[in-house]
C-alpha cells in the first residue's frame, strides 16, 4: 500500500514537472489580448492533465487489480446510480466552466477600448499594405521588401483588416493572434502590445501560389517614437522609424 501511494506520489510529480515545461515553452502573448488568451490556454492545459491524470491512474489500476487470475467469472455490476450521476455532472460542470472562461476571454479580447491609433491593414495577393488612418500615411511591402508595421505600444490600436481579392489571414504568433481577411467582409479588432520588439508575422491560409511570401513584420516602439515617425512620414521622412 505505501508503495503503491509512493508510485502514485512520483507520478504526480513527474505530471507536475510536464505541465510547468509545456507551459514555459508557450509564448506568453505580447500583447494585453495574447496574454488573456494565454492564460485560457493555461487552464486548459492544467485541467487537460488533471483529467488524463485522472484516467491513467484509475485505468493502469483496475488492469493490475482486476486481471484474469483464474476462470471464475467475477462479481457481476448491473450499474450504480450515484456513479452514474456523479459521471454525468462533473463532466457537465467542467465543460460549462471552461465554457465560462472562454466566453469571458473571448469578450475581453474583442473589446474596443476608447482612444489610442487606427490603421487599416490590407491583404492581396502577395503581400500587405498598411494605412495609418490618424496620419493618412500608406506603405505598401512587396516580396522582395515585406511590410514592416510601425505601431505604438501600451496604446489601443484599433485595427481594420481588408482582403482584395481571396481569403488571406493574418497572424501573429508572439501576440498568439490570427484574424482572417475576408473579401468583402472588413474586420476589426483591437491590439494592445505590451512590450517593444519586433515581432514576425504572415498569411496564414493557404491563399494561392505566393501564400509563402506574405510575410510582415510588426515594430513596437514607444508612443512618442511613433508619433514623431509618422509626423516625419508626413513630411516626407524616412519609412524606418
Ligand atoms: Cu495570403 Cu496566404
Amino acid at each position: 500500500m505505501t508503495r503503491a501511494r509512493g508510485r502514485l506520489a512520483r507520478l504526480a510529480l513527474l505530471l507536475a514537472v510536464a505541465a510547468a515545461s509545456v507551459a514555459g515553452c508557450m509564448p506568453a502573448g505580447a500583447t494585453t489580448q495574447g496574454k488573456d488568451i494565454s492564460s485560457l490556454y493555461d487552464v486548459f492545459l492544467v485541467g487537460g492533465i488533471i483529467v488524463a491524470a485522472i484516467v491513467w491512474v484509475l485505468v493502469t489500476w483496475s488492469i493490475l487489480r482486476y486481471r484474469r487470475r483464474d476462470d471464475r467469472l467475477p462479481k457481476q455490476t448491473e450499474g450504480n446510480l450515484k456513479i452514474e450521476v456523479l459521471w454525468t455532472v462533473i463532466p457537465l460542470i467542467t465543460v460549462l466552466v471552461l465554457f465560462g472562461l472562454t466566453a469571458y476571454t473571448l469578450g475581453n479580447v474583442s473589446a474596443v477600448e476608447p482612444g489610442g491609433v487606427n490603421v487599416k491593414v490590407v491583404a492581396f495577393r502577395w503581400q500587405w499594405q498598411i494605412t495609418y488612418s490618424d496620419a493618412g500615411v500608406t506603405d505598401t511591402g512587396t516580396t522582395d521588401h515585406p511590410l514592416q508595421m510601425v505601431l505604438p505600444v501600451d496604446t489601443p490600436i484599433h485595427v481594420t483588416l481588408e482582403s482584395l481579392d481571396v481569403v488571406h489571414a493574418m497572424y501573429l504568433p508572439a501576440f498568439l493572434f490570427q484574424r482572417d481577411a475576408t473579401p468583402g467582409y472588413p474586420t476589426t479588432f483591437d491590439l494592445q502590445i505590451t512590450q517593444p520588439g519586433t515581432y514576425p508575422g504572415a498569411c496564414a491560409e493557404l491563399c494561392g501560389i505566393g501564400h509563402d511570401q506574405m510575410l510582415f513584420s510588426v515594430k513596437a516602439v514607444d508612443l512618442a517614437t511613433y508619433r514623431q515617425w509618422l509626423a516625419n512620414r508626413v513630411a516626407g521622412g524616412s519609412a524606418a522609424p
